[in-house]
């Protein structure tokens, strides 16, 4: 079975992905992970995202691999485990930069493909239900407004040790909404047959209650 769940950045997806997938006993795909990976590389590498030809040398030689494993999956570049690098507002911000080419996201697409092959997964990210996952059993989209997406994603940067400018996580918000749902290829959009969850006033376990109950209720195809 695979449960797709897509949405913008801050929206409580991974949160509620992880409770989701521990409750299910399926592994969980952090697709935005494989993103920031690539992004992660760049910026070590010291690359820009304009240069073409080191894009095409990185989409050639890439070895980046996911261990299925876990609930919080495992994020392997050259060998090395990179998950917990991951995390800042820069990567994210280049995560979203990157995933508008379409050299990058062709390179992610079988990585992310093979994780769903193997069984039952839930498949976290912008293009899940829409791209990447087009035949999934369950797709869902979850949204929040604007001004509570940032309240969380201060929250989680307090709880990492940093101190957030709410106004300065906003307007990286506001950005990377826009880089995500304007790109030409595989914008962020609601799947046709996707169910949609606000999240504005819900707790993570009045979504994750939401979304067993809509489990339960197949949709027609
Ligand atoms: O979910 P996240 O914040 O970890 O994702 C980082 C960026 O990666 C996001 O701003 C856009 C990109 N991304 C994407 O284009 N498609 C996906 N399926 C997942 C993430």
């Amino acid at each position: 079975m695979i449960i797709t769940i897509d949405g913008p950045s801050g929206a409580g997806k991974s949160t509620v992905s992880r409770a989701l997938a521990k409750i299910l006993s399926y592994p969980y795909l952090d697709t935005g992970a494989l993103y920031r990976a690539i992004a992660y590389k760049i910026k070590k590498d010291k690359s820009a995202v304009e240069d073409a030809s080191y894009l095409s040398r990185l989409a050639e030689s890439l070895n980046l691999k996911l261990e299925r494993e876990g609930s919080t999956p495992r994020v392997i570049l050259d060998d090395i485990d990179i998950t917990d690098l991951l995390r800042t507002e820069e990567i994210g911000l280049l995560a979203s930069r990157i995933s508008a080419l379409p050299i990058i996201r062709e390179v992610l697409l079988p990585i992310q493909r093979n994780f769903g092959s193997l069984g039952s997964i839930i498949a976290e990210g912008r293009d899940m239900g829409s791209v990447v996952f087009s035949h999934a059993d369950f797709k869902f989209f979850l949204t929040a407004s604007l001004s509570e997406r940032v309240r969380r994603r201060c929250k989680e940067l307090r709880g990492a040790g940093l101190i957030p400018d709410p106004e300065t996580v906003k307007k990286g918000m506001i950005l990377r909404d826009r880089q995500d749902s304007e790109r030409a290829v595989a914008p962020l959009r609601v799947p046709a047959d996707a169910r949609v969850f606000d999240s504005t006033d819900l707790t993570v376990d009045e979504v994750v209650t939401a979304m067993r109950m809509a489990l339960k209720d197949p949709p027609s195809r």
